[in-house]
């Protein structure tokens, strides 16, 4: 009130149209020290108020005066009649709440709304792009070419039809038209260069993304893969990259492109009317306010449509990989029934999605029509007082037209990178993350005697550290012996051989090779010197020979077919119609399990490694396979062999064992000391 009083003192003998928005700057700054007195905290919110209270009602009177209304209205607010100010504000409120309530609904999505952390992302994206700046700018001059071309063109109608409604000269007609012409030709080429240069910045930038995360995911230790899903990783690859590959080249498109039009049009619309401009502009922040709501839920639901997707792909996948024990339990109508509620989950969702996006529309159509008719109100006077022709209205209106398409495009650009940039959020922190175990070690000696020693290990694995599976676990594998290491079902012993790989680090104590541990050998050279042959063996889908070479090149034939001899696999590879080069199917499902065990032994002794680890890797083998096999493996050099086994048979020819139970060494001699001392062994052998 008091506010209301020196502006009615001070304003009262000002220029109408700019008295009003003095009083609503007035205003404002009133509203703001009252909100700040009254509520400390939220400055923001009281800043958002004051600005619509007081602007709205200076914004409308504005608007009546431009549109020359009938019936009187009042120059001030301050001198209006009670009913006016009471109006005003209870429309500016009623809006605010509208506007609180819906932004309410829509559930905070974290990186939608500009929030910093977005904003940083981007930042990151855009340094990636830094090698692409010469096919960028290509991109961009042909843009802004294209752009000239296309707002040339409803000038060029604008005149057309002036031309012809009066004063018709044939040179003038012919010069419109050329020019009309050479602009829609040179809209069309310029168009289609700057979108072939985004594509191929596009291309670039995807292939270099995914080569550099795939690389870097295959460094993560064995422990990440085991927390992470393999759809999940394959789905960063296969939409994440390219999605964040396309914020930066085709929002900057689209922003520029609309940028450009939108400030070419306006110097063209102004100088058309500078009247009719205004109002067209009135459009402008009524449609970002509704598409701010409009998104923020739209990102909301596309989320839950992902997950929800993702849910019904996750059926599927796990149904169609474990067929077998679909099948054997009788279990298909339980996972059509899951199937079907993943399914209706996204169905219901995508409805909704439809439901809000036409709304959407028809609130942004009633108020571009709104506006529209209110335009061609004021053309019409403007047309009855000469200051406007046909022709210039027509242009007018295609321009506006243009306008709003340029605007939207901007807002557009600038909400879809924010919420895409979600996307490369995901790619970057897999890109950020550090392994767990290292692989910067560098040692690779010329030889390798090949020491194993375990000493006072204890470990537990990432996924429950609090369940110590190894405790103080010491033991050796001397060169040139088999030591075999035995145990129940659950005992340690693939630990024991995992930590020995260096899937993982130990918690306490060291594992040894010649006196070093482990980490300080190069990664490269530590695999090929220490070869394991797991409990279940894995073939890539290929040929024989490319799964018995996996990871090495160059070997020979005859370097293959004597480690497929040794294993015993040469056997069953000769009387195959295409021998080595057989196709193994995928994960090796068309050979039998003791035959994919053979090649597996195949591809470790082509290494020619220096410690050699089956870890129940001839359990699939028969009896005689089985004594074949090892004797090959033992004859076959001074090599230090871990082997895990259950057969007394296969534990009897190691030259020593180290029995665990529950984690920790029980017994340790040779197979003879152990079974005569009558303890873990024996019963292990005999039971
Ligand atoms: N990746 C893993 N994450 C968590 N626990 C595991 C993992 N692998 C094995 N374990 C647990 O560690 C213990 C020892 O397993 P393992 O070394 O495979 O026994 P085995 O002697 O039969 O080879 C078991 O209790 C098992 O449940
Ligand atoms: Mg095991």
């Amino acid at each position: 009130l008091v506010a209301d009083a020196v502006a009615l003192a001070a304003l009262a003998p000002l220029a109408p149209a700019l008295a009003a928005w003095l009083e609503a700057a007035l205003r404002f700054l009133a509203l703001v020290m009252a909100g700040w007195l009254l509520v400390p905290g939220d400055t923001r919110a009281t800043v958002v108020t004051a600005a619509v209270l007081s602007l709205s009602p200076a914004a409308f009177l504005a608007l009546r005066a431009a549109l020359a209304l009938p019936g009187a209205a009042p120059v001030l607010l301050a001198t209006s009649s009670p009913a006016w100010p009471l109006l005003a504000h209870g429309v500016a409120a009623l809006a605010l709440l509208t506007w609180r309530a819906l932004q309410h609904e829509a559930p905070a999505h974290g990186d939608h709304d500009g929030s910093p952390k977005a904003r940083a992302t981007l930042r990151r994206l855009l340094d990636l792009m830094r090698p692409e700046w010469p096919r960028l700018c290509g991109a961009f001059a042909f843009l802004a070419l294209a752009v000239v071309s296309e707002t040339m063109v409803p000038y060029c109608t604008g005149r057309v039809i002036d031309l012809l409604s009066d004063g018709f000269s044939a040179e003038g007609f012919k010069s419109a038209i050329i020019l009309m012409g050479l602009a829609s030709v040179g809209r069309a080429l310029f168009t289609g260069c700057r979108g072939g240069f985004f594509i191929w910045v596009r291309a670039r930038l995807n292939a270099r993304v995914c080569d550099r995360l795939f690389c870097h995911l295959l460094r993560q230790e064995v422990a990440f893969f085991q927390q992470v899903k393999a759809g999940d990783l394959a789905s960063r690859l296969a939409t994440d990259v390219p999605l964040m590959n396309d914020v930066v080249p085709y929002n900057s498109n689209v922003f520029l492109r609309s940028l450009l039009e939108a400030l070419a049009l306006l110097a063209f619309m102004g100088r058309l009317s500078w009247r009719l401009t205004l109002l067209a502009l009135f459009e402008v922040p009524l449609t970002m306010a509704i598409r701010k709501i409009y998104e923020a839920r739209h990102q909301a639901l596309l989320k839950a449509i992902l997950e929800a997707t993702a849910r019904a792909g996750t059926v599927v996948h796990e149904a169609v990989a474990a067929i077998e024990t679909v099948q054997g339990y009788g279990a298909e109508d339980d996972e059509v029934e899951r199937y079907a509620q993943a399914l209706d989950e996204t169905r219901r969702l995508k409805e909704r999605r439809d439901l809000e996006r036409h709304l959407f529309e028809l609130c942004r159509r009633a108020l571009q029509v709104t506006v529209q008719a209110l335009m061609l109100y004021c053309a019409h006077q403007h047309i009855a007082e000469g200051v406007l022709t046909a022709g210039s209205l027509i242009s007018f209106i295609l321009y506006q037209g243009k306008l709003s398409i340029a605007v939207q495009g901007l807002v557009f650009a600038y909400g879809n990178a924010l919420s895409h940039v979600g996307a490369a959020r995901k790619v970057f922190e897999y890109l950020d993350r550090e392994p767990a175990v290292a692989m910067d070690g560098t040692l690779a000696p010329a030889t390798l005697r090949g020491h194993v020693a375990f000493q006072n290990v204890t470990f537990a694995y990432p996924t429950r550290p609090e369940e110590p599976v190894l405790q103080d676990v010491s033991f050796e594998l001397r060169p040139g012996e088999v030591t075999a290491l035995a145990g129940l079902n659950g005992s340690g012993k693939s630990t024991c051989v995992a930590l020995l790989e260096r899937f993982y680090e130990p918690q306490a104590g060291a594992v040894l090779l010649d006196g070093v541990p482990l980490r300080d050998y190069e990664h490269q050279y530590l695999h090929r010197q220490v070869a394991l042959v797991a409990q279940e063996p894995v073939l890539f889908s290929g040929s024989i020979r490319d799964n018995i070479a996996y990871g090495l090149e160059g070997c020979s034939e005859a370097q293959v077919e004597a480690a497929a001899r040794a294993a015993g696999a040469w056997g069953f590879i000769r009387a195959l119609e295409r021998g080595l080069d057989t196709d193994v199917g995928e994960k090796g499902g068309q050979l039998s399990a003791g035959q994919k065990q053979q090649v597996a032994i195949a591809r470790a002794l082509l290494r020619r490694p220096t410690v050699l680890i089956l870890d129940e890797a001839t359990s699939a083998l028969d009896g005689d396979g089985e004594l074949a096999l090892q004797r090959a493996v033992l004859d076959g050099g001074a090599r230090t062999v871990l082997l895990i086994a259950h057969r007394r048979r296969a534990l009897e020819s190691a030259d020593r064992v180290v029995v665990l139970q529950g984690g920790t060494v029980a017994e340790t001699g040779t197979p003879a000391e152990l079974l005569a001392r009558g303890g873990h062994y024996a019963r292990l052998v005999q039971g």
